[in-house]
């Protein structure tokens, strides 16, 4: 297919609006985001730009002037700013503004919710192949406690009882272990602000998820993580993502190989990178990864769901999602987060 030249386009308007196209655009091959503007520095789609390495400004009247782009996008919301476009952007160059963005605005509502729907989905079923494997792992300790106490009842020398009910504290214990990791999981999206989450912990409880929906015996995890802040985030968004990244990598080396979990802090942005040791992707499989329904599993047996949900959650987030995959070095995704402002 021949490639064709994508429409540039500016954004005015940083806020969910403009945050919400910088999302659906970053996605979408037939579109390059050239600039964005609002007037206020901290708006969220300002930040959201800036690690993605697309142009900012708050002087919005001046990137209309500026051109070098095919389509000014005003969501902005001000009234006053169809006329400040009209007269100020260059010749040749098409807005979109007024009922014309209200419009978009709400079709882009609209595909957003679809996605909500998808991700939440995609959740439940990730939940529910987690079931099947967390109902044997209860048993064993369920047994193991039935067990103990039906001996104390018969057993009259206190140390053997002891000795008994030392067991069946550690199987309530490894009960309560399992409880815990599932609560943080099962967590629905939050209803409100986000929380401050420490992603190695998060990464921590992923891998006991990851046990629970793939075989990871014979699976060596290595953890390189450097101190980073806190961010901002929905722990089940983020635990959803770690899961679906370390099944995936698990999955690619047959159960056998090494996961390497890392964080780091580079300049403003935070980095967490899973690295696999299995087989490479190859390049032209790499444009698809993302897209919704792509999958390299025979006859149904994957739905192609994941990474699409991994990389519209990552959005959601401010953040970005890149691959690196090259022949006999396995492959690394790397998520990008911005530093939450607030401390
Ligand atoms: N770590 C990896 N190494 C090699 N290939 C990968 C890796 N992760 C994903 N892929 C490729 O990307 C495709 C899409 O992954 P995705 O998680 O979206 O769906 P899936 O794993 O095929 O299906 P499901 O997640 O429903 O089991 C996979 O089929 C595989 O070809
Ligand atoms: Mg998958």
């Amino acid at each position: 297919m021949a490639s064709v030249e994508p429409i540039k386009v500016i954004i005015l308007g940083a806020g969910k609006g403009g945050a919400a196209l910088i999302e659906l655009f970053t996605s979408c091959a037939g579109v390059k985001i050239v600039g964005v503007a609002d007037n206020n520095p901290n708006a969220p789609g300002l930040q959201q730009a800036r690690l993605l390495n697309i142009p900012t400004s708050t002087e919005t009247a001046s990137l209309i002037a500026r051109g070098g782009a095919d389509l000014i996008v005003d969501v902005t919301g001000d009234p006053a700013m169809t006329a400040l476009i009209a007269d100020r952007k260059p010749p040749g160059v098409e807005s979109l503004s007024g009922n014309a963005a209200r419009l978009v605005w709400s079709l882009i509502q609209d595909e957003q919710e679809l996605r909500e729907h998808l991700v939440h989905t995609e959740k439940l079923a990730t939940l529910g192949t987690l079931a099947a494997s967390v109902a044997h792992e209860v048993n064993n300790p369920l047994h193991w406690i039935l067990g103990f106490a039906q001996l104390i009842q018969e057993e009259k020398k206190p140390a053997v009882i002891k000795e008994y009910a030392q067991e069946i504290v550690e199987s309530v214990e490894h009960l309560a272990e399992i409880a815990k990791s599932l609560t943080m999981y099962s967590q629905a999206s939050y209803q409100g602000e986000p929380v401050r989450v420490h992603i190695p912990d998060l990464l921590d409880n992923a891998v006991k998820m990851a046990k629970f929906a793939t075989v990871l015996d014979e699976v060596e995890v290595v953890t390189e993580y450097a101190p980073i802040p806190e961010i901002q985030a929905d722990p089940g968004d983020l635990i959803q993502v770690f899961v679906t990244l370390l099944v995936n990598g698990a999955q690619a080396m047959k159960g056998r190989g090494r996961l390497t979990l890392a964080t780091l802090v580079k300049g403003d942005a935070i980095t967490v990178s899973i690295h696999d040791t299995g087989p490479w992707i190859p390049s032209e499989h790499r444009e698809k990864l993302f897209a919704p329904v792509f999958t390299t599993k025979p006859g149904g047996t994957g739905t192609g769901l994941g990474l699409y949900v991994v990389r519209t959650l990552i959005q959601k987030h401010g953040g970005r999602i890149l691959v690196e995959s090259e022949e006999g070095q396995g492959t690394t995704f790397s998520l990008q987060f911005p530093k939450s402002d607030r401390p």
